[in-house]
């Protein structure tokens, strides 16, 4: 059912860029400031929202042995002591999805036995995916830039690096489109991913592989006028936006599915993108046996010490013979 309503919302969305794509002054300028606009106060918004969360302990989840007495090995990077093993542990999380990478998956067999494996699947897709991503988005750049960053210039040539077909095929175009579909048939087919989906998980997808089809689309087979584009591109990020005639609808396109990303992306679970930085099971320091960690907002409690109960009987102990910790 929401693989449904997620695939008609981007059916209905693309119908309106092919009819809007004649307007390019509202899909060229109004629509990505817009989404820009969104983008910027929405993420800011969830970002303090998330900062401002108070913090009182340290609760990172550890894999390893913490510091403890010195003849005892500690781990820094399973379980945290200073700040080099959280920049460690939130490097190799970020770039390299090491939680990820410990996944299992749970089976229930025929025989009614509950079964834990390996399963190295997902974080291979979302690797795969997520850094051909971040490549796209980097190599994009030409666009956006002039002169050309000499890094993006490198990047295009690493991943046209194959020389197939003209204009070349890039591989990280391959990749994100592979898996991109392998995240979606997972999700399909895996009963126990499929019971939890929502919307707003089959929703990005179809975002993505569309912005992905259309580019791709629009490199390989239905050419656009780079230079109108690149014109247009520097208009934007320069704030003297402009709109070059003749460039193909097909790039409106790719740009209004771009736009609804960018503004549906702080209201969505692509936030984790934010969010991992802001995760104290990861971004902690586990020194909890160093340190002692006193909640802020705990309420004064009235206690009423020994020394203030000695001085209280004072009289009736002495009278009793019992000794006094204070003669
Ligand atoms: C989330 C952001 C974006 C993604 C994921 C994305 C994805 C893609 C992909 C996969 C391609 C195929 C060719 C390639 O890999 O270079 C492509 C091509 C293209 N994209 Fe994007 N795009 C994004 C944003 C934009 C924006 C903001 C523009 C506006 C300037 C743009 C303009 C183009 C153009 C003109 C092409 C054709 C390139 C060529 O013919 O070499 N894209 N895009």
């Amino acid at each position: 059912m929401y693989i449904f309503f997620s695939f008609l919302i981007t059916g209905i969305l693309f119908l309106i860029a092919l009819l809007g794509s004649r307007n390019p002054f509202i899909f060229g300028i109004v629509i990505p400031y817009a989404a820009i606009a969104l983008f910027i106060i929405g993420v800011i918004h969830r970002v303090v929202k998330w900062a401002r969360s108070p913090v009182p302990f340290r609760w990172p989840t550890t894999a390893g042995q913490q510091k403890s007495l010195p003849w005892i090995k500690a781990n820094n990077l399973e379980s945290p002591y200073n700040i080099w093993g959280v920049l460690g542990r939130m490097l190799l999380e970020i770039l390299f999805f090491r939680s990820l990478f410990r996944n299992t998956k749970v089976e229930l067999r025929k025989d009614t036995h509950i079964t834990y494996g390996n399963n190295k699947y997902l974080w291979l897709g979302a690797m795969a995916f997520h850094w051909s991503f971040l490549i796209i988005i980097l190599r994009h750049f030409r666009f956006f830039t002039e002169p050309v960053i000499r890094f993006v210039n490198w990047l295009q040539t690493v991943d046209g690096i194959l020389e197939i077909n003209v204009p070349v095929l890039y591989i990280t175009d391959v990749i994100i489109v592979i898996a991109l579909i392998y995240l979606l048939i997972r999700r399909i087919t895996n009963y126990q991913v499929r019971y939890i989906s929502l919307a707003s998980d089959y929703f990005p997808l179809f975002l993505l592989l569309t912005i992905a089809g259309t580019g791709i689309w629009m490199r390989y087979f239905d050419k656009v006028d780079i230079i109108k584009v690149k014109e247009l591109a520097l208009g934007l990020v320069s704030l003297n936006p402009t709109i070059p005639g003749g460039i193909g609808s097909i790039f409106y396109i790719h740009l209004f599915f771009v736009s609804v990303l960018i503004a549906y992306f702080p209201f969505s679970k692509l936030m984790h993108m934010a969010g991992v930085f802001f995760s104290p099971t990861r971004n902690l320091v586990n020194n909890n046996r160093a340190k002692r960690h006193i909640n802020p907002w705990n309420p004064d409690v009235k206690v009423h010490t020994y020394q203030e109960w000695e001085d209280e009987f004072r009289d009736k102990i002495k009278t009793a013979g019992l000794p006094l910790e204070k003669k």
